[in-house]
């Protein structure tokens, strides 16, 4: 892999993890991020590689990328496009629907239109299992439909899928939608344990929890994710918009555990306080089944399943937070 990458959203949790495998697979890499969550930081010791360049850019603005796309292709033509940029804080996004609007979907929206305009043609982007809505214990295959988020930040990944479907008629040669599970690991920027190690270090008596505790989810290790990303990009596709759910093969872990978990590594003997709803907050979908035989069937499996991706998870934010 020699080409140039764009990874939009590059200096976040997930992009700067891509953009630290994309660079080790030999490509060059130009990140664009606005900083609002990410930071340069993340990146750390990639900052001296003369193949990865660095842009603040607010790419659901049009002319600041445009801009930041033709001075990359002047370098060298781009191959592709990752878009990993949009609105991390669904609960925000629930109370003010403008944060999905502009972050979540305009991203989507403006980076396609921008691709057209200097002639990128691959297109991968970071969808989330939230588009699905809540099935229950229905498993979720990328067939099923039909698709009613319950959360504006799934609506909004959606209308992106939609936009991107439309562009590859219009234009892309390939698109990749990947619908992500929960995703942890390090450099965290929120998420489950991150709020709890964060509650605890504020307050190692006690930790309150959103929810009764019995929500149950699915959850993968950043570092399997981006290797299946990759898995899927690299293979042969017979779709015109290729949708891949990534997650583990196990059903999930619940909420609960995960703070007895975060408890005994952070502050043991902590007072766990649970909510008296059965989720954490509106929008959230409290348990969902994924099914990722497509993804198998391209010959990836994850190396950890839910609950070690979670006690790894852990022990990374706790270093990261510092304990
Ligand atoms: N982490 C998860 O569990 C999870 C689950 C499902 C989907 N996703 C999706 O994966 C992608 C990456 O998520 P993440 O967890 O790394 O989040 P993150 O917040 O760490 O990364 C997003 C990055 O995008 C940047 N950004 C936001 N708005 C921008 C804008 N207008 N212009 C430029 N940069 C902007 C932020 O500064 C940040 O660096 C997102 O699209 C997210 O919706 C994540």
């Amino acid at each position: 892999m020699n080409e140039q990458h764009v990874v939009a959203g590059g200096a976040g949790f997930i992009g700067s993890t891509l953009v630290r495998v994309l660079l080790r697979k030999g490509a060059s890499v130009l990140v664009l991020d606005d900083f609002s969550l990410g930071r340069r930081d993340y990146l750390g010791d990639l900052q001296s590689d003369p193949r990865l360049h660095i842009e603040e850019c607010d790419v659901a603005d049009r002319s600041g990328i445009e801009a930041a796309l033709r001075r990359a292709s002047s370098r060298a033509r781009v191959a592709e496009l990752w878009h990993m940029a949009a609105n991390s804080d669904i609960p925000a996004g629930v109370h003010e629907p403008d944060v999905d609007y502009r972050k979540t979907f305009q991203t989507t929206y403006e980076l396609l239109r921008a691709c057209r305009l200097v002639g990128i043609d691959t297109f991968h982007f970071a969808s989330s299992s939230a588009v699905y809505g809540d099935h229950g214990d229905v498993e979720l295959h990328e067939s099923i439909g039909p698709l009613l988020p319950i959360s504006n930040y799934g609506a909004m990944k959606l209308a992106s899928e939609a936009q991107l479907s439309a562009a590859s008629e219009a234009f892309l040669r390939r698109a990749n939608v990947f619908r992500f599970p929960n995703v942890v690991g390090t450099p965290a920027t929120h998420g489950v344990i991150l709020d709890f190690v964060r509650k605890l270090k504020s307050n190692p008596a006690r930790l309150q929890v959103l929810g009764n505790g019995s929500q149950q989810k699915a959850y993968l290790h950043v570092s399997d994710l981006v290797d299946a990303m990759l898995v899927v990009a690299t293979s042969a596709c017979q779709e015109k918009v290729q949708l891949v759910n990534i997650g583990p093969v196990d059903a999930g872990v619940q909420v609960r555990w995960i703070a007895e978990q975060v408890v005994s590594r952070v502050s043991p003997g902590a007072t766990i306080e649970f909510g008296s709803e059965g989720r954490g907050w509106l929008g959230d979908v409290p348990r969902f089944r994924y099914s990722v035989s497509k993804l198998r069937e391209m010959g990836w499996a994850p190396r950890l399943d839910s609950e070690h991706a979670i006690l790894r998870a852990i022990d990374e934010i706790s270093v990261q937070e510092g304990f």
